[in-house]
C-alpha cells in the first residue's frame, strides 16, 4: 500500500527515502561487510515518522506514527527489527482501519483525542528514544505519554506514568543522568502554566514538579543539565496567536526579544530561577552542558533565522520550515555576574543531530558527533562532523553521494577507556536503490570510513533521534 495524504500534493517527506515501510520485520541473517568489532555489544536504536495510514488532511514529517527500527550486536552478530510504537492512537487507528487525526498543519479540533494539554494532535511518540534505569522511552516532540518498549523485542509495553506520579506530559528530550539514576523533563502548552519542569528519581516515581512563569506559550525542544543545575529556554519562536484563534497552526519568530535561558538548581524552586538573555535565535538542540569555574558552558546546534521569508503553498512553506540550518554555538552563563557570552564552535558547517558519550550527560565532555546537513530542499543528512573541544580540530565523513544517514549515536567499546574510546553507529540509506545498512566507524577516526557494514532487509526511511543502550544496560 502507497502511504499518501489527501491533498494529492507530491509530498517529499511521503516519497523517496523518506517513504514509510510496511512490513515489521524481523531478520538474523545479514549480510556484513568487513566485520562486526566483538566489543561492540549493545543496541542501537532509532525512531521516526511512519504513516501507518493515508493522513487525513495534508501531512507534515514530523505527523507520521512513531516506529523503531534496532539492531541489536553481539559477540559480532547483528539482528534486526523495526515495529511501529503501540500508542492509543495508533491502537484506535489500527482497529477502524484508517487514519482518524489529521497533522499539525490541519485544524485538529475535531480529532479524537490529544494530550493532558488538551492539544487535539496524534501522539505519536515518533521524536526520541531515552534509556532510563532499565526502561526504554519513546516520546514526541509536542509533550505526550512516553511509551515505554522492550530494547530487543520492540514490544510497546504501554503508556510510562513513573508508578502513577506523573500528572502531565513529558517533552521529546528528557536527559538521563546516569551517575545519580535521575531523569529531567519539561512539559509545555498553550495555557498557563506555559512551562513545567520536572525530576524522576532513580526509584522511577516523579520526586520533584514546579510551575515555570514564561511570558506566553513557547515551543521549547530541548534542555540542558549539569552537575547542579537545569537549563531551560524561552526562545522567541512562538505560535501566532491571531491564527490561532482562527484555528490556524503558524509560527512567528519575534527578532526584537532576547533568547533566553532560564538556570534553575535541579531541585530548584521556581523563585530560584535565573535568566541569562542571550541574542535572538531557535534551538533545537542542546549538545552538551557542564559547570566550569563560576560559569555553565552549553553547547548547541543554533538556528540563527528559524522562520523562512517568502510564501508559497502550505506545502511550500512547510519544507522550508523544516528545513535545518543550524551551526555549533556555545553559550557561557555567569553565575557571580549574571551575563551571558556566546560564541560559533564552527560557523561554516551546517551539523545537528549532535551525540555525546552519554555517560558525560551534564558533566564536561570533550567530543561531539553531529550529523552533515546536505544543502537540499528537504533535511539529509550526507555525513558526519566530529568536534574536539580541547584542540578545536574537525573530522568530517561523508557518505557518498546518494546516501543519507541517521543521527549517530556513541557506543563505548567493552571495557572502554573513557570518551572516544568506541564507535559511532548510523542507518545509511541509498536513494537509487531504496536499500539500507547499518555503518559501525571508530569513533577515534571517521575519517576511515565505516570498520563494518550490515546490510538490511529493507529500506529505513530517514527519521528522527537515535540512542545507543550498552549491552551492561540491558535488562
Ligand atoms: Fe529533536
Amino acid at each position: 500500500m502507497k502511504v499518501l495524504d489527501e491533498s494529492g500534493e507530491d509530498n517529499p517527506y511521503l516519497l523517496g527515502v523518506y517513504a514509510p515501510v510496511q512490513e515489521e520485520l524481523t531478520a538474523d541473517q545479514l549480510e556484513v561487510v568487513g566485520e562486526i568489532p566483538r566489543d561492540l555489544n549493545g543496541v542501537y536504536l532509532r525512531n521516526g515518522p511512519n504513516a501507518r495510514f493515508p493522513m487525513r488532511g495534508r501531512y507534515h514529517w514530523f505527523d507520521g506514527d512513531g516506529m523503531v527500527h534496532a539492531v541489536h550486536f553481539e559477540n559480532g552478530v547483528a539482528r534486526y527489527r523495526n515495529r511501529w510504537v503501540r500508542t492509543r492512537a495508533f491502537e484506535a487507528e489500527s482497529a477502524a482501519g484508517r487514519a482518524l487525526w489529521t497533522g499539525v498543519m490541519e485544524n485538529p479540533t475535531a480529532n479524537p483525542f490529544g494530550n493532558t494539554r488538551g492539544l487535539n494532535l496524534k501522539d505519536s511518540a515518533n521524536t526520541d528514544i531515552v534509556f532510563h534505569q532499565g526502561r526504554l522511552l519513546t516520546t514526541w516532540y509536542l509533550c505526550g505519554s512516553p511509551y515505554t518498549m522492550d530494547p530487543l523485542s520492540l514490544e510497546t509495553l504501554g503508556a510510562q506514568t513513573f508508578l502513577d506520579t506523573l500528572t502531565g506530559d513529558v517533552m521529546a528530550h528528557p536527559k538521563v543522568d546516569e551517575r545519580t539514576g535521575e531523569l529531567f523533563w519539561f512539559d509545555y502548552g498553550p495555557k498557563p502554566p506555559f512551562l513545567r519542569y520536572g525530576v524522576v528519581g532513580p526509584q522511577g516515581t516523579v520526586e520533584h514538579l514546579v510551575d515555570l512563569d514564561l511570558p506566553g506559550a513557547r515551543l521549547p525542544h530541548d534542555m540542558a543539565i549539569t552537575e547542579n543545575h537545569t537549563i531551560l529556554m524561552d526562545l522567541p519562536l512562538f505560535q501566532d496567536l491571531d491564527a490561532a484563534r482562527r484555528g490556524r497552526y503558524k509560527l512567528t519568530f519575534d527578532r526584537s526579544l532576547p533568547s533566553r535561558f532560564g538556570v534553575i538548581p535541579r531541585r530548584g524552586r521556581a523563585d530560584q530561577i535565573r535568566w541569562f538573555e542571550a541574542k535572538p535565535c531557535y534551538i533545537y538542540h542542546v549538545v552538551n552542558a557542564w559547570e566550569e569555574g563560576g560559569e555553565i558552558v552549553m553547547d548547541v546546534c543554533r538556528v540563527a533565522r528559524p522562520a523562512p521569508s517568502g510564501g508559497g503553498s502550505v506545502l511550500a512553506r512547510m519544507i522550508s520550515y523544516l528545513k535545518l540550518d543550524a551551526r555549533m554555538y556555545r553559550y557561557r552563563f555567569d553565575l557571580t555576574t549574571g551575563t551571558t557570552s556566546e560564541e560559533y564552535v564552527d560557523g561554516d558547517h551546517n551539523t545537528e543531530f549532535p551525540s555525546i558519550d552519554l555517560r558525560l550527560t551534564g558533566r564536561k565532555s570533550r567530543y561531539a558527533y553531529n550529523v552533515s546537513v546536505k544543502q537540499a530542499p528537504t533535511n539529509l543528512f550526507d555525513g558526519l562532523v566530529k568536534y574536539d573541544n580541547l584542540t578545536g580540530a574537525k573530522q568530517t565523513y561523508h557518505y557518498g553521494e546518494h546516501r543519507y544517514g541517521s543521527e549517530a549515536p556513541f557506543a563505548p567499546r567493552d571495557n572502554s577507556s573513557g570518551e572516544d574510546d568506541g564507535y559511532l553507529v548510523t542507518f545509511v540509506t541509498d536513494d537509487r536503490d531504496d536499500r539500507s545498512e547499518v555503518q559501525i566507524l571508530d569513533a577515534s577516526d571517521i575519517t576511515k570510513g565505516p570498520v563494518a557494514r550490515v546490510l538490511l532487509p529493507q529500506r529505513v526511511p530517514l527519521g528522527f533521534h537515535a540512542t545507543w543502550v550498552r549491552s551492561d544496560q540491558l535488562p
